[in-house]
């Protein structure tokens, strides 16, 4: 017991050396001459394609008023622009203004709070506002937004240009566009107008409908007003199941709960249920919430993990994911998924607390600046985790269907799925359907799916072909919607016409911006405004998931990877490993030893 203890102590005193060594994340743009001459990327340094983002110049407006003059100037110049964030945590190529020549404008320092208004409980901020600030300064008026994502670093800008969410069927969902009552948004007028103009929507205005999910398409958005809640306490249970029921359970244990999710480890056959709900205030305790994989992290740790990955992907080392897939999962399951019952130590469940402190994390955002030694574990900058990310979600009503063929895939290929664990499973969450034109169409589950991408992208992955199979099935055959903030481009083909309300989402951006100021050939691609998101045909393009393979050549033949059908889903066409020889059997199981050692060690220092 009294070593326990001191164990913690020790590990705690690690955490707070950790803090005040790290680096937060970069500034997404980066110009050659002061704010001219600029490249634009994501918190991830890539986007699907890898291309390099251009834009001749950036402003910084700090107030409502340089935004209008910034969009009247671009508007004159009949100049191509983009809203970026400081975050930039979207994947999918949202902010890049078509061709060379465009203007960004940041909303990095518009991030105040303006008003807190406590007897009508709502909140008006900036839109370059964090997610954090946005919790932070609720909670200081004893007041919280409900549901959010799970990550401090998003701005509200983003979370609306993408739909983020957090989890839940209860109330208006998860789904932080949900709680807008108002919001003011900057658009190109007539030179009459100006060349620019304040728009304010209000809660009934069917165009609050178009802009709380808006891509980036409409405008930039200047103040957002939310409808929050009073301060409350949650009550988090974290269980361990196995998956047998879990196809059941998925459609009812989220009108159960009011926060449910769900990790599913589908290679182990596990999953882990989330228990949460709301308890009276006076309910002792004062728990927290610093997710492991949202803290800043050494960065010989995170070279390492990479290291081991890559490692074992150039073997074709199924055994090794697994056994560090298990490795990973049942240190997260010791330290309670970042969760403490009075902010230092876990002494066991329900951990008890004020949302402000339970909804999200990201420890990581905090740090000064050396890189050498921590960073957030997906830094660009050092050797880092680099994966792809699909994301959507699927209809209630075809979630068993959906969780039965993942299943059906687990039983022809036992490891295929290993690699998720590494990247702590998949994350299922629930959302509702959106009053929003391109938010959520149903009440649906969120499925979060994590895993290696190569930095050279014409090298398959192990098992390549399951999780495209998974990709396809979900987006094809349960016509699942993608998270406009995630994904890889095939998530996105035909994606508008699932839609059914595209069209009056269309007319607002055809009043707003008739000319497209704030388009580029992306989102007309995604808005089926310029044929369908383009299928590239190039060689290799369905390892990246710019394409989805018809021949070959899409895939590496001269890897082993072919163009087949699925195994589950038919229709699906996937780059799948023909095996000619054994031969790297021998060398994995040794490496396997090693790897699980080297791998240990650095799992403990990287998760306590
Ligand atoms: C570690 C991590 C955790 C995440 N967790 C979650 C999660 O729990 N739930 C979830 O749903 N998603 C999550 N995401 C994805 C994330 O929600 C989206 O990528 C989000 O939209 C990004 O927000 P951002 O502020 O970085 O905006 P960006 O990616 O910079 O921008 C997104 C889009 O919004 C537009 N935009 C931004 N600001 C404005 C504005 N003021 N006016 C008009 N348009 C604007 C941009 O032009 C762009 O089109 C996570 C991402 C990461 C990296
Ligand atoms: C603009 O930047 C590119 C590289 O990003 C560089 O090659 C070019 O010389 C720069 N142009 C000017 C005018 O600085
Ligand atoms: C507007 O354009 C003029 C001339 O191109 C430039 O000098 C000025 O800085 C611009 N203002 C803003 C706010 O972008
Ligand atoms: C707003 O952002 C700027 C730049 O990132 C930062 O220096 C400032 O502290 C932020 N303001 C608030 C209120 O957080
Ligand atoms: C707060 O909101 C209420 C109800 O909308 C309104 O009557 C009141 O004037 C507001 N208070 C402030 C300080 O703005
Ligand atoms: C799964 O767990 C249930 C009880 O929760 C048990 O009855 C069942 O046998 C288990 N199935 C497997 C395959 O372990
Ligand atoms: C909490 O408050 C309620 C009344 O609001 C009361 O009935 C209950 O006994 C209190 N519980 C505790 C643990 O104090």
């Amino acid at each position: 017991m009294g070593s326990k203890l001191l164990w913690r102590k020790c590990i705690f005193f690690i955490m707070i050396i950790c803090m005040v060594n790290c680096s937060p994340p970069e500034d997404p743009i980066k110009c050659s001459l002061k704010n001219y001459n600029c490249t634009i990327t994501n918190a991830y340094g890539a986007f699907p394609d890898r291309s390099i983002c251009r834009a001749a110049k950036v402003v910084y407006p700090t107030t409502e008023e340089e935004l209008i003059l910034a969009v009247a100037n671009a508007t004159m110049a009949n100049t191509k622009m983009k809203v970026a964030t400081r975050t930039s945590h979207s994947i999918p190529k949202l902010v890049c203004p078509e061709g060379d020549n465009g203007l960004l404008i940041s909303t990095k320092y518009l991030n105040r709070t303006l008003d807190v208004n406590v007897s009508s409980m709502t909140m008006t901020v900036e839109s370059g506002m964090t997610l954090r600030q946005l919790i932070n300064d609720a909670a200081k008026a004893k007041l919280a937004l409900p549901y959010a994502p799970y990550w401090w670093g998003l701005t509200i800008g983003g979370m609306m240009g993408t739909g983020a969410h957090g989890s839940s069927l209860w109330g208006l969902g998860s789904q932080v566009h949900d709680y807008v009552i108002r919001l003011r948004i900057v658009t190109p007028a007539t030179a009459e107008e100006g060349y620019a103009k304040v728009r304010t929507l209000e809660i009934g205005n069917p165009e609050l409908d178009a802009a709380k999910v808006s891509l980036g398409v409409l405008g930039v958005i200047s103040q957002v007003t939310l409808k929050l809640q009073p301060l409350f306490k949650r009550s988090v249970t974290y269980v361990t199941k196995n998956d047998s029921n879990f196809e059941n359970d998925a459609i009812s244990f989220g009108r159960q709960h009011e926060y449910a999710d769900f990790t599913w480890y589908p290679s182990q056959k596990q999953v882990v249920y989330r228990i949460d709900d709301r308890v009276a205030t006076n309910t002792s305790g004062n728990g927290l919430l610093d997710y492991p994989g949202f803290r800043s992290t050494v960065s010989l740790v995170l070279s390492s993990l990479r290291i081991a990955e890559e490692t074992e992907e150039s073997l074709s080392d199924a055994d090794g994911k697994c056994t560090n897939g298990k490795f990973t999962t049942a240190i997260l399951k010791t330290m309670a998924y970042g969760l403490t019952n009075d902010g230092i130590l876990f002494t066991g469940y329900p951990v008890v607390g004020y949302q402000n402190r339970l909804q999200a994390s990201g420890t990581c955002l905090d740090s000064l600046e050396d890189l050498t030694i921590t960073a957030c574990p997906w830094d660009h900058r050092v050797k880092s985790l680099f994966f792809h990310q699909t994301t959507f979600s699927i209809s209630l009503s075809q979630v068993k269907n959906f969780i039965e063929d993942v299943q059906k895939l687990v039983a022809l290929e036992p490891k295929s799925m290993c690699g998720l664990d590494l990247y702590s499973g998949i994350l299922m969450r629930y959302v509702t359907a959106s009053t929003a034109y391109l938010g959520k169409q149903e009440d649906a589950l969120d499925f979060d799916i994590t895993y290696y991408r190569s930095k050279n992208p014409m090298s398959p992955r192990l098992y390549e072909d399951i999780l495209e199979e998974i990709e396809q099935i979900a987006m094809f055959k349960y016509g699942a919607l993608p998270h406009w903030g995630k994904n890889r481009n095939v998530a996105f083909d035909g994606v508008i016409n699932k839609y059914k309300s595209a069209t009056e989402f269309l007319k607002v951006k055809n009043k707003y911006d008739p000319t497209g100021l704030f388009s580029s050939s992306w989102t007309d691609q995604i808005l089926g405004l310029n044929g369908e998101v383009v299928i590239v045909d190039k060689e290799g393009c369905a390892l990246e998931g710019l394409c989805i393979c018809s021949q070959d050549s899409h895939c590496a033949p001269e890897k082993n990877y072919f163009c087949r059908p699925g195994k589950v889903y038919e229709k699906s066409r996937v780059c799948t490993k023909v095996d000619t020889n054994k031969a790297n059997i021998f060398l994995g199981s040794r490496y396997e030893i090693c790897s699980k050692s080297i791998l240990s060690l650095v799992l403990i220092i990287w998760y306590f």
